[in-house]
């Protein structure tokens, strides 16, 4: 299976959410074949865009989760609430928050551990920066953002993980990762996942790739194995590109399907 989450980010609002939504959800209209697609709106909108993905294959993401049930956490917003919600991923420890709310391996391992004790699916997104791509560090960089992050995590035999590899450079850089280069990180990705969850077996793991993903490339990261589905940003506001991208992703499924 593929997978195409779209993280909307703080892009569009509840009435562009849901209209976002509807055109979203008709670009898999007439398709044999459909990825798994995860609508991730801003929290004020989901509500709204659960009554529209309520009739459909797709699912409801959020861009954050708090790591307590309840409390005195003004602002924050737990997984149970996610879950009343309808909603069934959460993105955890994008990039955009570690730089700009300062979000901390600590505090991304926290909302794993929670998200994945309320059986929420993390989306967990991990990447490096240039510097550190350019100084050969992306492997160590992501080996440590992984470890961290799942620190004391456990997955039950039911449970999913989404690991999202998204070099921080390409991020609405316009400039995608290679796909070499995303290839033998998901490979690494997905052998520090067996190590870390050793009783889990693959059906558990998506290994997506995000960072720059458009019409025009997502097919080149799509149609190989190692890449189980794409986070896409920018390209998931522009109707036009996103139904590029769910065309590319229905036409490797298409070519996989056992004749
Ligand atoms: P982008 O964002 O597609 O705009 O590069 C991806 C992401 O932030 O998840």
């Amino acid at each position: 299976m593929k997978t195409v989450v779209a993280n909307w980010k703080m892009n569009v609002g509840v009435r562009e959410s849901v209209a976002l939504a509807r055109a979203s959800l008709l670009t898999l209209r007439g398709r044999k074949m459909i990825p798994d697609l995860v609508i991730c709106p801003p929290f004020v909108a989901l509500s709204e865009v659960r009554k529209v993905v309520a009739r459909s294959s797709a699912t409801l993401g959020a861009q954050n989760v708090f790591w307590e049930a309840s409390g005195p956490y003004t602002g924050e917003t737990s997984a149970r609430m996610l879950q009343e919600s309808g909603v069934t991923h959460v993105i955890i420890g994008h990039c955009e928050r570690r730089i700009h709310l300062h979000e901390t391996d600590e505090m991304v391992n926290k909302k794993i551990l929670h998200a994945l004790g309320e059986q929420l699916t993390p989306i967990l997104c991990v990447g490096e920066s240039k510097a550190s791509r350019d100084a050969g560090e992306a492997r160590a960089i992501v080996e440590a953002q992984l470890s961290s992050a799942l620190r004391g995590a456990r997955l039950h035999t039911q449970g999913r993980l989404f690991v999202a590899y998204e070099p921080v450079w390409a991020i609405g850089t316009g400039e995608s990762a290679g796909v070499g280069e995303v290839i033998e990180m998901h490979r690494f990705i997905r052998s520090v996942l067996e190590h870390v969850f050793p009783d889990a077996h693959t059906g558990q793991f998506s290994i997506l790739y995000g960072g720059s993903v458009d019409g025009e490339n997502a097919y080149s990261f799509l149609r190989e194995a190692d890449v189980d589905g794409v986070l896409v940003g920018t390209a998931s506001v522009k109707i036009n590109q996103f139904k590029e991208i769910i065309a590319s992703a229905a036409e490797v499924l298409e070519a996989q399907r056992p004749t």
